[in-house]
């Protein structure tokens, strides 16, 4: 029983201390990524204590009647089942209510942030035919094997850099030339499908000026596994100055910071 209770102890104190390294992390640098961090330690919350709960139920049966000849069959017990039902409903309405509210949110699910009519990613000829979202906006193309943005007002293009300004609702318009690509910057928690002849969007505000890695996430041909991009966040001052100075031209991004 010594050296049983000493694994118990041992694998609580191990789960809680693995919990409080999770808490520990660095703040999130977009919105996205807190609202998705926050929607994940909300779950971990609750699953962590109910698996040490239905654990150590587990062992404490195994245990006590591991010898137990002659087992008593459960028979009724109405208390109990209208208990383990309404525990069950309320934990998954919680889970249901927690997951929706994170994915109506306008940042997760950008075309709620647009009136109805507005929402439809089809029928539009180009980028200019999209409707006004009020963002800061950066028109993305994935072709195989690159991507390639442009800014709206500006006429600067961009290859395998998205530069976005700090502190500012961006929206970034993706389509493809060719196949299916998807545009997904880990850091940032963003990630958005691109398809030819659609328009599709992806929303942020990043708090932290740098370079994210964003990566190709939809299968596209022998280049996928290069199809990479830096999503590269400066001041907005350093934005606009860098738009106005390279008007007309393809160009590199500023650094950051
Ligand atoms: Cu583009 Cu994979």
């Amino acid at each position: 029983m010594g050296s049983r209770r000493r694994t118990i102890v041992a694998l609580t104190v191990a789960a809680l201390s693995s919990l409080l390294a999770l808490t520990g992390t660095a703040a999130a640098q977009s919105e996205n990524r807190e609202l998705i961090d926050g929607l994940e330690y909300q779950l971990l919350y609750v699953a962590l204590p109910l698996t040490l709960f239905v654990l150590v139920i587990l062992v404490y049966a195994a245990v006590k009647f591991h010898d137990n000849d002659d087992p008593e069959p459960t028979t009724e017990d109405p208390a109990l089942e209208i208990t383990w039902t309404v525990a069950t409903a309320l934990i998954l309405l919680f889970v249901g209510l927690s997951g929706y509210s994170v994915l109506v949110n306008p940042y997760v699910s950008p075309s709620q942030a647009l009136d109805s009519d507005n929402r439809s990613q089809e029928g539009f000829e180009s980028f200019d035919d999209l409707p006004e979202t009020g963002d800061e906006e950066v028109y993305v193309t994935g072709y195989q094997w690159e991507w390639q943005a442009s800014y709206p007002g500006a006429n600067v293009t961009t290859e395998n850099e998205i530069v976005i300004p700090a502190d500012e609702n961006v929206t970034l318009w993706l389509t493809s030339d060719d196949v299916i690509h998807s545009l997904f910057v880990s850091d940032l928690a963003v990630k958005q499908d691109a398809f030819p002849g659609r328009y599709t969007r992806a929303r942020t505000t990043v708090s932290e000026p740098g370079r994210y890695d964003a990566v190709c996430t939809e299968f596209c041909g022998a280049g996928h596994s290069r199809m990479d991009a830096d999503i590269v966040v400066v001041e907005p001052e350093t934005y606009d100055r860098w738009l106005e100075t390279n008007e007309g031209n393809v160009t590199a991004a500023p650094e950051p910071g």
